[in-house]
């Protein structure tokens, strides 16, 4: 079981490093080179930390999906700050919870292009559920926080 954590953080953080040399690659490219970076372990109580470690590579800091690892996807990364308007009004924090355990049938989950963050989280909080609940649950906040008026 440690083993299989140990593997799905490595891939992950591997990505990640992918996208961030594509994004710098100059136009006629090298070679790339993967630059293995180190996974933060932030905070469990700040949902804007967690945030802007984990997620803005992608989503952005303001959440709209313009992180620089954005043009690397093939399907964007989502807008997270309509998702409250898409959704008649109502911010759906069960279904955003449980898109970052990895519960949620979305198409690009547990793919390339949105990693599954349920057992990273799971890994850096040493299997320790009631954090990995706390990281779920503050970030689920703060992404509320982020909705358009
Ligand atoms: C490697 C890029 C990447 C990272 C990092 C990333 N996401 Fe995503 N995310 C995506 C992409 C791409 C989609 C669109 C997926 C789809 O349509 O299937 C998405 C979709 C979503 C959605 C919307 C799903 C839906 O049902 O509409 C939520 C919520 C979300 N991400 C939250 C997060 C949170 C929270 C984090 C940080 C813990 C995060 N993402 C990190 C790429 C990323």
């Amino acid at each position: 079981m440690h083993v299989m954590k140990f593997i799905s953080l490595a891939v992950i953080v591997v990505m990640i490093s992918v996208f961030a040399v594509a994004q710098n690659a100059p136009a006629q490219a090298q070679a790339p080179t993967v630059k293995h970076v180190p996974i933060t372990n932030a905070p469990s109580n700040s949902g804007k930390e967690m945030f802007h470690s984990y997620c803005a590579v992608c989503h952005g800091t303001d959440g709209k999906g313009n992180g620089p690892a954005a043009p690397a996807m093939k399907t964007p990364p989502t807008d997270l700050t309509v998702l409250a308007k898409k959704n008649g009004g109502k911010y759906p924090a069960d279904h955003v919870a449980a898109v970052i355990r990895g519960q949620a049938a979305t198409p690009s989950h547990g793919s390339q292009d949105m990693p599954v963050w349920g057992p990273l989280f799971s890994s850096i909080s040493q299997g320790r559920e009631a954090q990995v609940q706390q990281r779920v649950t503050n970030l689920v906040k703060y992404i509320e926080t982020l909705q358009a008026k």
